[in-house]
């Protein structure tokens, strides 16, 4: 398991000045091996009296880490220093999975093992099946892949010991092999129909589509050019730094919560449509936009600040030029599209969206593009995935990131998470009796 070595101190500092008094303090600066330099405020509060305050963490660095760079003005991915274009274009899900978790890409003898691994950690409990009828039939998928994967610390004991580095890998290849069992259950039991035992002759993406698509009565093939897609979808989702989900995930496995149970809350934090929800919510706003006409109107709306409406699929909070695995992703949608000879109205009310908001001085100011989930819907929709499911697929994909990133935090023995606040409440005011009270907000 890979190490994160502690950052290199740069000789510079910074100089904090307090106006009022001129009173100055010299901060530390820290250089990682690439991107900006960070101010080391850690001892800030001891030393100053004061806080950083800043809300979203746009300008906090939470950890080290050695898993993926960004740099999004340049539009630049990469996990453990290769690119995202050469790991979509030559590297597996599993492979890519494996270097995010262990530093380094596997040789054949440690690829092989790995894969025998995760292939044979495929099947749950049985007993987790029952599990799943205590879900409504019309539940949202995303609600029940938040209990059934935070329900797994209660079926597996025997690997929830974070202080055991045996454990933890043990955990951790059972997230990554259970959580597309996990996922193509909710797809039928959401269906009525039967669950589908994982295939171990089968590839992860094509065990996947197996499980999602057969039914008992009749055989199914899976097509090498969907499994192949799907797979490239997993690796353009499996991981993106310090993310909202992936944050969430640092911050409960800090309390040292079990990696389940953390997996659990990453999927919770996931699904809110600011973050993995997007491509289901870009499918709903292409069905609801309906045809090219309508497009003038949709972005005069997500042009207006007296409504909340965004244009879905487009923006980013890193990615301010574009999102790289948006480019593979479109490139991936129109392979997809044109092998299983589907003509899409969506896709043609999406290149015209993209098309129009792109040369909207509105979108071009503020630097939106188009991110990754603006045609991953397409795609999916087009392999026979309700938008319920979408985000899922990304869970499922995340699952692998959130995992490195787990390991990384317990490997560095970070402190429990416990950001401070800007207090704006009242002060300190005397109790008063309940007759003495006027009234108050109900
Ligand atoms: N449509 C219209 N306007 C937008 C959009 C959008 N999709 N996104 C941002 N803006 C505008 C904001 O209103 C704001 O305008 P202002 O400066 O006049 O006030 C400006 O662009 C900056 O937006 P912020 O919200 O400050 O940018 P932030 O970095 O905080 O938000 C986010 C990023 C949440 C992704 C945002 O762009 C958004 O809501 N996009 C739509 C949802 C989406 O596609 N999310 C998927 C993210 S990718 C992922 O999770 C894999």
């Amino acid at each position: 398991m890979s190490q994160a070595p502690a950052h290199a101190r740069s000789s510079q500092t910074v100089t904090l000045t307090e106006d009022a008094t001129g009173k100055s303090w010299k901060l530390k600066v820290l250089e990682g091996t690439m991107g900006p330099k960070v101010i080391d405020t850690r001892g800030l509060y001891g030393e100053t009296g004061y806080f950083t305050y800043d809300p979203g963490f746009t300008s906090t660095g939470s950890c080290d880490s050695q898993i993926t760079f960004i740099d999004g003005d340049k539009g630049i991915l990469l996990h453990r220093g290769y690119a995202i274009e050469e790991l979509a274009a030559k590297s597996s899900f599993l492979e890519t999975a494996y270097l995010l978790q262990y530093g380094e890409l596997p040789n054949r003898a440690q690829m092989e093992k790995f894969t025998h691994n995760i292939t044979h950690h495929t099947m749950v409990n049985e007993q987790m099946a029952r599990f799943y009828s205590g879900f409504r039939r019309d539940a949202h998928p995303m609600a029940v892949m938040v209990g059934v994967v935070g329900a797994l610390s209660a079926f597996y004991h025997d690997s929830i010991d974070i202080g055991d580095p045996q454990q933890r890998e043990v955990a951790s290849h059972r997230l990554i092999a259970k959580m597309p069992t996990l996922a193509a259950m909710a797809y039928k039991y959401a269906h009525g129909q039967p669950f589908m035992y994982p295939q171990n002759h089968l590839g992860y993406a094509g065990n996947f589509l197996h499980m999602t698509f057969a039914v008992p009565c009749e055989p199914y093939k899976v097509k090498p050019v969907l499994a192949r897609a799907m797979d490239r979808i997993f690796i353009l989702h499996a991981d993106h730094e310090q993310n909202a989900s992936t944050s969430t995930v640092r911050l409960a496995g800090s309390s040292g919560a079990n990696p389940f149970a953390c997996i659990a809350s990453g999927i919770a934090s996931l699904w809110g449509p600011a973050h993995g929800g997007a491509n289901e919510a870009v499918l709903q706003m292409l069905q609801e936009i309906g045809h090219k006409d309508r497009i003038p109107e949709v972005i005069e709306k997500a042009k207006d600040k007296d409504s909340p409406f965004r244009l879905m699929g487009f923006g980013h909070r890193v990615y301010k030029n574009f999102d790289p695995r948006a480019k593979i992703m479109r490139q991936t949608c129109h392979e997809v599209l044109g092998e299983l000879g589907v003509n899409d109205p969506l896709l043609e009310i999406a290149m015209e969206l993209e098309r129009i908001a792109l040369q909207d001085e509105y979108f071009i100011e503020r630097k939106l593009y188009p991110n990754v989930d603006f045609y991953s819907g397409i795609i999916l929709k087009a392999m026979g995935f309700p938008t319920s499911m979408f985000t899922v697929l990304f869970a499922l994909a995340r699952t692998a990131g959130w995992i490195a990133h787990w390991h990384e935090m317990l490997s560095e023995g970070q402190k429990i998470g416990r950001p401070r606040q800007l207090y704006t409440g009242p002060v300190t005011r005397p109790y008063p009796a309940l007759d003495a009270r006027s009234e108050s907000v109900p």
